[in-house]
């Protein structure tokens, strides 16, 4: 299949436009994002759960830029939220409430009061306490909530450990036992209706057994919950599809629906999803210019005008992103740490790669970074976060401006708003 940014004569394009005629306009560095791109994955993904009643709710956390999130509103997406603001936004954007999902450990009164109000599809809900404090809520606020506990089923993603989230020695969800005693007694909480079950199992997860484990324990579930008087709507099987950064090889997402829909078939149940990265990731890049090019010791550095408060993910995560030019040029090919310019030693987006040595003023595309690259960012070393633009039918759109100095300077100060 075509990539999403590909070179035409040794210039790097996204649908139709090159990427060198965007940095004319628009000062680096920047995230770029091929919009039709993503409406087509997420087409793809309705299509592969086409069989069965669904519903995708996408993971704001991957990426929360407006003109990326209006689209998929429009081809019928729901969001997952994890915070007061993400839910404010999800509304905003015109997500309808019936379509949101609300998860995260730890939901403090006035996210679950938020949530409470505007009477979304149902709490992901990850302790007993929780419960108890929702329920309190929904009493003292003459409403009901529609919950689903986010179970712990102890299963191996296999993938890297900060982002296994359905492990023992992770913070997430409940262990099957607590759950069972809550669905158990769940007549308890009078304001709250179980509706639902959930697991996210982690992230980055290439393959489709373990996914597949994961349905298998759900629908397992949802059926043994019947003989104690719960009956089970909606089954949330997360996100956690992983995509190619390097040379993974990826399920594609047929064959992931088919496996784990296969859990389901004998099920009256909606499948809900919370896909993140497989559709945000493949259509982002972080466009950055050459800043400097240096050796110590005999080791090439290409240092940047990006850092790690713009893409964390190489810094924390060890993780592989592919950093091509521009503009392909001929010349003698080097291996070269390609670096930040924030102040941490592991501010490198790559390591001993092989290219042909830029020149300050060069641009580089650092591709895959649609998901958890902008919504990461911060402003360490007090610097801005970046520009994000849209391309669309060959033409750009800056849809968030940079950070300014002022503002960062003024809020340091305090004097802002
Ligand atoms: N649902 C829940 C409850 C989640 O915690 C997450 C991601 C998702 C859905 C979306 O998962 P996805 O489809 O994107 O795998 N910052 C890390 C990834 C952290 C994922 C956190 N949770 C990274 O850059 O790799």
């Amino acid at each position: 299949m075509k990539e999403v940014f590909d070179y035409r004569d040794d210039v790097l394009f996204v649908d139709d436009l090159a990427l060198s005629d965007v940095v004319k306009n628009v000062q680096t560095p920047f995230y770029v994002y091929a919009s039709r791109e993503l409406v087509r994955r997420y087409g793809e993904m309705r299509t592969a759960f086409a069989s069965v009643s669904h519903m995708h709710c996408v993971a704001l956390k991957a990426n929360s830029q407006p003109a990326l999130l209006r689209p998929l509103v429009s081809e019928g997406a729901g969001a997952e939220v994890v915070s007061g603001a993400e839910l404010r936004l999800a509304l905003e954007v015109g997500f309808s409430p019936d379509r949101i999902v609300f998860s995260g450990v730890g939901k403090t009164e006035r996210e679950l009061e938020k949530g409470l109000a505007a009477d979304i599809r149902m709490f992901l809900a990850e302790s007993k306490t929780e419960l108890e404090v929702l329920d309190e809520l929904a009493r003292r606020t003459g409403r009901r909530a529609r919950v689903a506990l986010r179970l712990n089923p102890d299963i191996d993603p296999e993938t890297h450990p900060h982002i296994a989230t359905g492990v023992s020695t992770a913070k997430f969800g409940l262990d099957l036992r607590s759950a069972q005693e809550i669905y158990t007694r769940h007549g308890e909480f009078k304001y709250l209706d179980f509706v639902g079950v959930h697991s996210h199992i982690g992230s980055q997860i290439t393959s489709i057994e373990v996914l597949g484990r994961n349905a298998d324990l759900l629908a397992q579930w949802v059926r043994s919950q019947k003989e104690y008087g719960v009956d089970l709507k909606y089954v949330d099987i997360g996100g956690g599809l992983g995509i190619r950064y390097q040379d993974e090889s990826v399920p594609s997402i047929h064959a992931y629906a088919e496996r784990v829909l296969s859990a389901f078939s004998e099920l009256d149940v909606q499948i809900v999803t919370e896909p993140g990265r497989f559709l945000f990731g493949p259509i982002g890049a972080l466009v950055v210019r050459v800043l400097y090019v240096k050796q110590l010791y005999g080791r090439n550095f290409i240092v940047v005008d990006a850092g790690l408060n713009d893409l964390l993910r190489p810094a924390f995560y060890g993780a592989y992103h592919p950093i091509v030019p521009l503009e392909r040029k001929t010349g003698p090919v080097v291996t070269a740490d390609i670096a930040g310019a924030v102040c941490e030693t592991s501010d490198v987006f790559a390591r001993d790669r092989e290219l042909v040595i830029p020149k300050r003023g060069d641009y580089l595309s650092i591709l895959h970074a649609g998901a958890y690259g902008f919504t990461m960012s911060s402003n360490y070393n007090l610097r801005p976060r970046p520009t994000e633009v849209t391309i669309s039918d060959g033409e750009f759109r800056v849809v968030r401006a940079a950070e300014t100095e002022d503002e960062l300077v003024a809020r340091a100060l305090g004097v802002a708003r």
